[in-house]
């Protein structure tokens, strides 16, 4: 591999950042484009969130945005690296596209509000980003304001999500007085400045004082202040986790920054010890062993597929992660799943490489999980898991002339992995079971039906809430999934696989499920 490719590869740094809505992963992003230059003007991505959000009528929001790159990945450069932040859609349009797309970062920004600690969406990104293994960078965001107390959030990311953390940072006033951080590496007091307005620059005062230096801290701090942060940062050096490298790229300790998006307030530093910390494009899996990313050969993996809602385009939107090498416009590879040549065109960009992000215009070729490679060697990244929906309906087609359509239509859907299918077992193939991870789900699946299968459907809203894939806890152990003991309110289903999965209500019915069928596993995520 030339010298070129090399550094470019080793210079990408790719992630996501996972957020419970209004947690502030726009401002927060925005705020990092801005370092990169790559907008010039505060408010840019707030303002195409709020022509996102406008509307309730989704299909004139797709139509809107049409189908761009730039929604799903935005690159900036910034002090050599070039970044690459991947788009987690939240809100109403909260997916699998979501979840999969964490399966192309190398590292994880959990964004949490300062008052609210870990809500429901950012528990459930973050169990993905755990099965993962990647990195996982906790920004803690609105400190500007009063926050929970930064020990009881410590404490939430242990007892809630159970990851140990290393605070890089520490909040002084938290109780709606913010004062500014203490950056234990460095013993710097970085201040925060009430009275700056613009939010497009940095609002920090640095001042260099160890903990102990009383006198140089007082003259900055009041009395309450010191000595609340001094007994603070005693208690963080003597009982909290020490800052340890190979743990924190093993996603097995976070480390903890307290900051402000939207006063701009530790964003810069947070950058910088992050681009410092996270690592470059990962080796890859797959069926012939691990892939380096700087393999002499081009390969990545599609791990979303976006449809175009405007009937008059027909293409999609195929995004694929580049594992390895070089991609250059137009280039012929390897299509793994049917061995055929395929000519990657019409991309908006000219080069990227391994680490980066492609969308490629698809006339229907790809399907999610593929494997596209310039190697002579023939081999599959590892499948993208399926992650649990999380809305059920029962869906046939009004007309049942149209039966043929229907079914045409609802496969190829699930074949884009744009809902789960599942049918119950000596039941007819009339009526089926849809699962959708965000209920927008359903109404694009109505609406791609009509206008792409001609078919109209007939849905009924089903109570369950999760999907539960079957297994059992030993292989020797003696199972009949047909006939498991389950509430009357849970149901059992086979998925696209044929493979037993139970619908249910509650949380309470699957311990029910699990306490009356011994040895039964039940996985949420399922590994292909
Ligand atoms: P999201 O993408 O995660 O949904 O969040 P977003 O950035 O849109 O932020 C949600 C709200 O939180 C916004 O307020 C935003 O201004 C505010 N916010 C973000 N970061 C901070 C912060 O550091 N401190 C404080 N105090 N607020 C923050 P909004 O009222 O919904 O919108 P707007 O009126 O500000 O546009």
């Amino acid at each position: 591999m030339d010298e070129k490719t090399q550094n470019e590869i080793s210079r990408r740094r790719t992630f996501a950042i996972i957020s419970h809505p209004d947690a502030g992963k726009t401002t927060m992003t925005e705020k990092l484009l801005l370092y990169g230059g790559a907008i010039h003007m505060a408010g840019s991505v707030k303002a195409r969130k709020a022509a996102h959000h406008a509307t309730s009528d989704w299909m004139e929001i797709e139509k809107q945005r049409g189908i761009s790159v730039t929604s799903s990945v935005m690159q900036f450069n910034y002090d050599g690296y070039c970044i690459n932040i991947l788009d987690t859609p939240g809100h109403q349009d909260f997916s699998e596209d979501t979840y999969r797309t964490l399966c192309a970062a190398d590292a994880a920004v959990m964004l949490l509000d300062g008052a609210k600690g870990v809500e429901a969406q950012t528990i459930k990104l973050f169990t993905v980003c755990r099965k993962r293994g990647i990195p996982i960078f906790t920004f803690i965001n609105k400190m500007d304001r009063a926050a929970k107390n930064p020990f009881d959030l410590i404490d939430e990311l242990e007892k809630v999500l159970g990851i140990r953390s290393t605070p890089i940072n520490w909040p002084i006033g938290t109780d709606g007085d913010f004062q500014g951080v203490y950056v234990r590496e460095t013993e710097e007091v970085l201040l925060f400045d009430n009275e700056t307005k613009d939010h497009g620059a940095s609002m920090v005062k640095s001042i260099s004082a160890g903990i102990n230096d009383e006198e140089a801290l007082k003259k900055i701090l009041s009395d309450h202040h010191y000595e609340t942060l001094k007994n603070d940062i005693e208690l963080l050096d003597m009982a909290g986790d020490p800052f340890d490298l190979d743990k924190i790229l093993a996603g097995e300790l976070t480390p903890v920054f307290f900051g402000s998006a939207i006063t701009n307030f530790g964003v810069e530093p947070f950058l910088k010890k992050f681009l410092e910390i996270a690592p470059g494009p990962q080796a890859h899996e797959t069926s012939e062993g691990v892939i380096a990313p700087d393999e002499d050969f081009f390969s990545g993996f599609v791990f979303k597929i976006q449809a175009n809602m405007d009937p008059n385009h027909r293409d999609r939107m195929s995004f694929m992660r580049i594992c390895s090498g070089k991609f250059e416009k137009g280039m012929s590879v390897k299509h793994m799943r049917t061995g055929k040549k395929i000519t990657l065109a019409q991309p908006q960009q000219f080069m990227a490489y391994a680490g980066d992000i492609i969308g490629l215009f698809d006339p229907g070729i790809f399907r999610i999980g593929d494997t596209v490679t310039t190697s002579s060697k023939n081999f599959n990244f590892a499948n993208i898991p399926v992650f649990p929906p999380e809305h059920f309906a029962r869906v046939q087609p009004k007309d049942s002339m149209k039966r043929k359509q229907f079914l045409k239509g609802i496969e190829q859907l699930s074949e884009e992995g744009a809902v789960q299918l599942y049918k119950q077992p000596g039941i007819g193939t009339e009526t089926y079971i849809m699962g959708v991870v965000g209920v927008l789900q359903f109404e694009v699946l109505e609406h791609r039906l009509k206008t792409e299968y001609g078919v109209d459907i007939l849905r009924n809203n089903l109570n369950y809430r999760f999907a539960r894939w079957c297994s059992k806890q030993d292989e020797s152990a003696d199972i009949d999934f047909s006939k498991l003991t389950l509430t009357s309110t849970s149901m059992l289903v086979l998925d696209r696989d044929e493979m037993p999965v139970v619908l249910f209500e509650s949380e309470w019915a699957i311990s029910w499920a699990l306490e009356h069928n011994e040895g039964l596993k039940l996985d949420d995520i399922h590994e292909r």
